[in-house]
């Protein structure tokens, strides 16, 4: 299985502006998926790639942008998968981080951890996915290292190893000190980038250092990283892998220092596929049976189709072009004749595809997030949810003839998982739940943009939902009593719409018997 161990399926986490489109930009461009030639064009070329990103995402609404990023260096399959960028967290950005194996979180120099970098980090550590830290713009004014690795590891309560440590920030940036390799690299040309200059030294005493360094800088260096390499715990493979230790690579992805370090250290540290977590239980990579599961659906991708796209994970087992995986609780066989994989922006034609990698499966809507296929139908990957919405609004169509459109509309951004949408029990107006105020703003755009449905958000009488179980005489009981606050879910489940978190408390206190899920696995 050594495609299997050779695979590294990842994401980026960070916070708005902190560098993570450079950074990916960067990746992408020393992992080999981006050719160019010469600074001049490499400017121009970065610069077209972001832009054709931003035109995307312009087009389909801020939820959007390449989902999965795949390239490959010295015999290494990196999978890149991207999370939405802006800053309310959404349940797609959770669900893309359930189908990756670790995770580089990037960080400001000059801002330390953010609020966004830290949602996203809990997530990841609910499921112990292992992070490598980046902390970017050190060519830029920062604060001390020092202050850096400590906010690190005191607020996400981590281990944090520093592998690089960069000579002077901002006007005084040097170059950045390889701590493991012993090695220097040098900024080089007017706009000081790393274009490959490196000095190896015998260590941190090294006379060469202050050959090329100022008095300062080199002074600073030796009296620093001497002291962060025993004031902080060294690199442990295991402790890193459980999720308890992070190491941390200082750099710029704009000047290109600490790249190709962060490339080497996913290819050398990162974890290849992990079992996941299934019912009856965990699958290992090794697996015979192909398995996967759907962790994103992307409608529209293409204006002039209708067609949809499910992100699949693969999870066990050898891919093959044209093979039959079965939806696991609903429907036939599916023949999946055009398989996509990701090489960088193009989509190509997959023959092949191994545990880890992302297949994009063009479907007409039988596939939805959630969703577990598989060769026998045997397995139910588990740890999937959906999340009890935080703000619930009721859609008024502004041209009554809509109905039709608007529910198609609904019930497919539901599908990909960015909407919930509800279907109250009394009254004819859907009402729609979101984990954030931003996608709102998404949704209304999208309904005019890709529906031309003119529609608006009315304040629904309820805050948030929670899906009730139990008895079936004790739920008929508490339905009957409650229906003017009770919907059915896309599948149908029932849903209790309540006025605050409060009244969950206490209609939960007075029906015992009946359970109030805040989430619910697919
Ligand atoms: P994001 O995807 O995380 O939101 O961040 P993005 O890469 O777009 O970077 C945000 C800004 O930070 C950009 O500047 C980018 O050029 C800059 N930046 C990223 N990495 C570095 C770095 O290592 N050093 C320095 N000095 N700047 C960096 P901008 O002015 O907003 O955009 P642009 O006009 O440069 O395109």
């Amino acid at each position: 299985m050594t495609q299997t161990q050779d695979r590294r399926t990842f994401a980026i986490i960070s916070h708005p502006d902190a560098g993570k489109t450079t950074l990916t930009e960067k990746l992408l461009y020393f992992g080999g998926a981006i050719h160019l030639a010469g600074e001049v064009k490499a400017r121009g070329q970065a610069r077209r790639a972001r832009s054709d990103w931003m035109k995307i995402e312009q087009q389909r609404g801020i939820s959007v942008t390449s989902s999965v990023m795949t390239f490959e260096r010295e015999g290494i399959t990196f999978n890149l998968l991207d999370t939405p960028g802006h800053e309310d967290f959404s349940e797609d950005t959770y669900r893309t981080l359930t189908a990756v194996d670790s995770a580089v979180m990037v960080i400001d120099v000059a801002k330390g951890i953010e609020s966004q970098t830290r949602k996203l980090f809990e997530v990841c550590r609910l499921r112990s996915v292992p992070i490598i830290t980046f902390v970017n713009k050190v060519d830029r004014e920062g604060r001390e290292n020092f202050e850096t690795l400590d906010e690190i590891a005191d607020l996400l309560a981590l281990d944090v190893t520093p592998m690089t440590w960069p000579v002077g920030l901002g006007g005084q940036f040097e170059g950045v000190y390889d701590l493991v390799g012993n090695r220097l690299l040098l900024p080089e040309g007017p706009s000081r980038e790393f274009q490959g200059k490196v000095i190896q030294t015998t260590g941190l005493d090294d006379p060469k250092l202050d050959e090329v360094l100022s008095a300062d800088g080199v002074a600073k260096l030796r009296e620093d990283a001497e002291l962060a390499m025993v004031g902080y715990a060294p690199f442990d493979a295991t402790a890193y892998r459980n999720g308890d230790l992070t190491p941390v690579y200082f750099g710029s992805a704009l000047k290109q220092f600490g790249v190709d370090a962060l490339i080497g250290a996913l290819a050398e540290h990162a974890p290849p596929p992990r079992p996941q977590p299934a019912e009856p239980e965990p699958v290992a990579p090794t697996r015979d049976e192909v398995t996967g599961f759907v962790f994103k659906v992307q409608a529209n991708m293409d204006p002039n189709h209708r067609d949809r796209i499910a992100f699949m994970r693969l999870c066990s087992g050898t891919f093959k072009r044209g093979m039959k995986l079965t939806p696991t609780g609903h429907g036939k066989p599916i023949a999946i004749h055009s398989p996509i994989l990701f090489f960088a922006q193009d989509r190509e034609i997959a023959d092949e595809a191994f545990p880890g990698d992302i297949i994009g499966i063009p479907n007409h809507g039988t596939l939805r997030v959630g969703d577990t296929m598989s060769e026998k139908g045997s397995v139910r990957f588990t740890g999937l949810p959906n999340f009890a919405p935080e703000i619930l609004r009721r859609v008024a169509l502004k041209d009554p003839t809509k109905t039709k459109q608007l529910r198609k509309a609904l019930d497919d951004m539901a599908e990909e998982g960015v909407t919930q949408v509800f279907y109250p029990e009394i009254g004819a107006n859907l009402v729609i739940g979101v984990v954030g105020q931003l996608q709102l703003d998404v949704l209304i755009s999208r309904l005019e943009a890709e529906y031309k449905v003119a529609a608006g958000l009315e304040m629904a009488p309820f805050e948030t939902a929670r899906w009730v179980t139990g008895d079936p005489a004790k739920l008929k009981e508490f339905t009957d009593i409650n229906r003017a606050a009770m919907a059915k879910d896309r599948d149908g489940n029932p849903v209790f719409m309540a006025k605050s978190a409060w009244e969950v408390g206490y209609v939960s206190e007075r029906y015992p018997d009946v359970k109030f899920a805040a989430t619910r696995e697919r």
